[in-house]
C-alpha cells in the first residue's frame, strides 16, 4: 500500500503553545503523519510563535484588529489567504482565544478542529477548569471537536476524562487537564491523518 502524504497542518494559537509542542513532538517521533506548514498567532509575543521559530517553522503574528473576541473581517480574510497559500489541509486551534467566523468556516468546511478543557457540552467558554471546580464536578476533562459558528459547539471527535481531586486548585486541575490534552490532541490528529 502506498504511504499517505503527511497531512498539512496550519496551527493557530494565542498562548504558550504546550498543545502545539505535543503535536510537534508527535510528528517528530513518527506518531502523527503530518507536517506543520504555518503557525499563526493573534498575540505578537505568544510563546507558541517562539516555540515554532525555535523549531525552524514558519510562524507569523497576524494583527487581529479592533475586536477582542474575534478577528476584524480584513484580518480573517488575511488569515484565510495565509493558510491557503501554505496549502493547509487541516486548521488546528491550539489555545486560540478568538471566535472563528464565516470566512474561515467557508474556506475550511469541517477542516478546523479545536481542543477545549472540559467534557463538552459541559463548561463551554473561558476558564472551564474553574467552572468545573466551582460547579462541584468530580470528573472533568478535555474535548477535541470540529469548529462551527458557535462557542465550543461543533461535533465532538474525542474526549478524555480527568478526575477532580480533593484539595484541587484551579491551577492544579488545569495542569492535570493539560496532561490529558497533550495525549489526546496528537492521537486524534493521527486518526484524522490516517482516515483520509
Ligand atoms: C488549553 O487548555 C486548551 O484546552 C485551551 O487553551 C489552552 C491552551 O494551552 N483551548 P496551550 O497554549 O496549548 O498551552
Amino acid at each position: 500500500m502506498q504511504k499517505l502524504a503527511p497531512l498539512k497542518l496550519g496551527i493557530l494559537g494565542s498562548g504558550k503553545g504546550s498543545n502545539f509542542k505535543a503535536i510537534a513532538e508527535a510528528i517528530e517521533e513518527g506518531r502523527l503523519n503530518a507536517e506543520v506548514r504555518i503557525v499563526l498567532s493573534d498575540v505578537e509575543d505568544a510563546g507558541i510563535l517562539d516555540y515554532a521559530r525555535a523549531r525552524g517553522l514558519r510562524a507569523e503574528f497576524l494583527a487581529p484588529g479592533r475586536f477582542r473576541t474575534k478577528l476584524e473581517p480584513e484580518a480573517e480574510a488575511r488569515l484565510v489567504a495565509l493558510l491557503q497559500e501554505a496549502q493547509v489541509e487541516l486548521v488546528v486551534l491550539a489555545g486560540y482565544m478568538r471566535m472563528i467566523k464565516a470566512p474561515m468556516l467557508e474556506a475550511f468546511p469541517r477542516r478546523i478542529v479545536n481542543i477545549h478543557p472540559s467534557l463538552l457540552p459541559k463548561f463551554p467558554g473561558l476558564a472551564s477548569w474553574k467552572q468545573a471546580l466551582e460547579g462541584g464536578a468530580t470528573v472533568t476533562g478535555c474535548t477535541v471537536h470540529y469548529v462551527d459558528g458557535g462557542m465550543d459547539t461543533g461535533p465532538i471527535l474525542a474526549q478524555s476524562e480527568v478526575p477532580v481531586l480533593p484539595g484541587d486548585t484551579a491551577e492544579s486541575l488545569h495542569a492535570r487537564i493539560q496532561v490529558a490534552e497533550h495525549a489526546l490532541y496528537p492521537a486524534v490528529l493521527a486518526r484524522l491523518a490516517a482516515a483520509r
